[in-house]
C-alpha cells in the first residue's frame, strides 16, 4: 500500500515537471499529441478546426517531411523518421524514399528482371498507335558513316500519316502535348514556368500514373523498397525529370524532359529530342526537315525504333534515335526503369521478343534530395 502512494507520487511530480519543463503554449515536443488540457493550445490537425493551434504548430507540419532531415537520428517526439531505420520500423515519413535514399546503383536488378520488366510494359502499353494510325514515308537509308554529312536525301516527309483524331485525344497524349511548349530549347536561356505550366507538370504524371504501364512500373519499384507510396514515386519523378539544372552559364536552362522529350539546341546543334509525337508535330509545323535515317529496328508493328538525320529550324541532329507509335506513358516508364535500374549505362530491355539496348545518362553537376541525381539524357542505342 505505501509503495504504490510513493509510485503515484512519483508519477504526479514527473509529469508536472514535464510540464513544467515545457511551455505551455508551444509544440515543441508535442506534435500529432492528443487533446491535452494541461496546456493553452494544442498541437494535432483538429486544432485547425477547433482554432486552438499553438502558434508554433506550422513546424509540426514540416516535421513531416524528410526535406532537410535525411538520417536525422530518431527522437521520438518527430511524427515520423528520415533515417535507414524507419523501413524496419515502419515508421518512416511518407516522402523518406523520394527525399533521402540516394538513386539505386542497379545491383538490384539483375539483367533477367529488367528484360522481363520491359516485356511486360510492353505488352501493358494499351495507348500505342496500331499499324494503320502511322503510315511512315522512310526514303533513305545511309550508313553511320554518312550521318554527319548533312544531306537532305529525303524530299516527302518522314511522318506521310498519323491518326491524330484516335492518338492525340488520349489523355495521356493531350497532357503530354501540352509540355512540348514551356522550353525554351537554346541552353544558356532560362527556364521560367508559370503557374499553369507547372500544373501542366502535375497533370502529366497524375494521367501517366492513371495508366497500367507505370502502375507495373510502380509495383516494382515498390516491391524493391525505392518508393512506399504512389505519392512518393510521383514526386521523385517530378524531381527526376522536372527539376531544373544548368547545361550552360550556371543559368537553370534544362531538364530531363526537357532534353530527351522535347529537345534542346546546344552550340548550335539539336541535343536529346527523342520523341516521336514532338517530331511529328515539329514535322507538321515545317519546323523540321526529315533529311534521311540510318536504323530501323526488326518490329513489325509499333512502338518501333528508328534512327533519323534532321534539321530542326536549321540546326542539324546527326543521329536522333526514338521510339514511334509508343504512348508518352511507354517512353517515360522505359526510360525511367533503365535510369532507375542501369544509371549511366545500357540497359538491356525485351520488347516483344527483341532486345534493344536504352542508354541513360545521369546528370553529374548537380543533385536534388539526397544527393540523387537527375535525368541528363536516355534514348534507345541504335547499332
Ligand atoms: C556517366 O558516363 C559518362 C560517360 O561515359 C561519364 O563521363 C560520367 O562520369 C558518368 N557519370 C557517373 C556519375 O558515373
Amino acid at each position: 500500500m505505501m509503495r504504490l502512494v510513493v509510485l503515484s507520487l512519483l508519477l504526479v511530480s514527473a509529469t508536472a515537471r514535464n510540464i513544467n519543463r515545457r511551455s505551455k503554449d508551444s509544440c515543441a515536443s508535442r506534435c500529432g499529441e492528443g487533446l491535452n488540457h494541461n496546456y493553452d493550445c494544442q498541437c494535432n490537425h483538429a486544432c485547425v478546426r477547433h482554432g486552438d493551434c499553438c502558434q508554433d504548430y506550422n513546424a509540426c507540419n514540416s516535421r513531416k517531411s524528410c526535406k532537410g532531415r535525411c538520417n536525422k537520428a530518431y527522437d521520438h517526439t518527430d511524427p515520423c523518421h528520415c533515417n535507414s531505420k524507419c523501413d524496419h520500423y515502419n515508421n518512416c515519413c511518407q516522402d523518406y524514399h523520394s527525399q533521402c535514399q540516394v538513386s539505386n546503383p542497379g545491383g538490384d536488378f539483375t539483367n533477367q528482371e529488367i528484360l522481363q520488366i520491359s516485356e511486360e510494359i510492353y505488352s501493358l502499353d494499351i495507348n500505342k498507335a496500331t499499324e494503320n494510325d502511322i503510315h511512315l514515308n522512310l526514303q533513305s537509308h545511309i550508313s553511320n558513316s554518312q550521318t554527319g554529312d548533312e544531306i537532305d536525301r529525303a524530299q516527302l516527309r518522314l511522318y506521310a500519316y498519323v491518326n491524330e483524331d484516335v492518338l492525340f485525344s488520349k489523355p495521356t497524349f493531350v497532357k503530354f502535348i501540352a509540355l512540348l511548349d514551356n522550353y525554351n530549347r537554346m541552353t544558356g536561356t532560362p527556364e521560367k514556368f508559370t503557374t499553369e505550366q507547372l500544373g501542366e507538370e502535375e497533370a502529366f504524371l497524375n494521367e501517366i500514373m492513371k495508366t497500367p504501364i507505370m502502375n507495373k512500373l510502380y509495383s516494382v519499384l515498390h516491391s524493391k523498397n525505392l518508393y512506399n507510396s504512389v505519392t512518393d514515386f510521383k514526386e521523385d519523378l517530378k524531381s527526376m525529370w522536372f527539376g531544373l539544372y544548368s547545361r550552360s552559364n550556371n543559368i537553370l536552362d534544362s531538364s530531363g524532359f526537357e532534353h530527351v522529350f522535347a529537345g534542346e539546341v546546344k552550340r548550335g546543334i539539336v541535343s536529346g529530342f527523342h520523341s516521336w509525337v514532338r517530331f511529328y508535330l515539329a514535322e507538321k509545323n515545317k519546323e523540321l526537315n526529315y533529311y534521311s535515317y540510318n536504323y530501323d529496328g526488326p518490329w513489325t508493328n509499333y512502338p518501333e525504333v528508328l534512327a533519323t538525320q534532321f534539321e530542326w529550324n536549321g540546326y542539324y541532329k546527326e543521329v536522333g534515335s526514338g521510339f514511334i507509335g509508343s504512348s508518352p506513358e511507354f517512353d517515360f516508364a522505359i526510360y525511367t526503369l533503365c535510369f532507375i535500374a542501369k544509371p549511366n549505362k545500357t540497359c538491356k530491355v525485351s520488347l516483344g521478343g527483341k532486345t534493344m539496348n536504352i542508354q541513360t545518362y545521369t546528370w553529374t553537376k548537380s543533385t536534388y534530395g539526397n544527393r540523387k541525381k537527375y535525368v541528363a539524357s536516355s534514348f534507345p542505342l541504335t547499332p
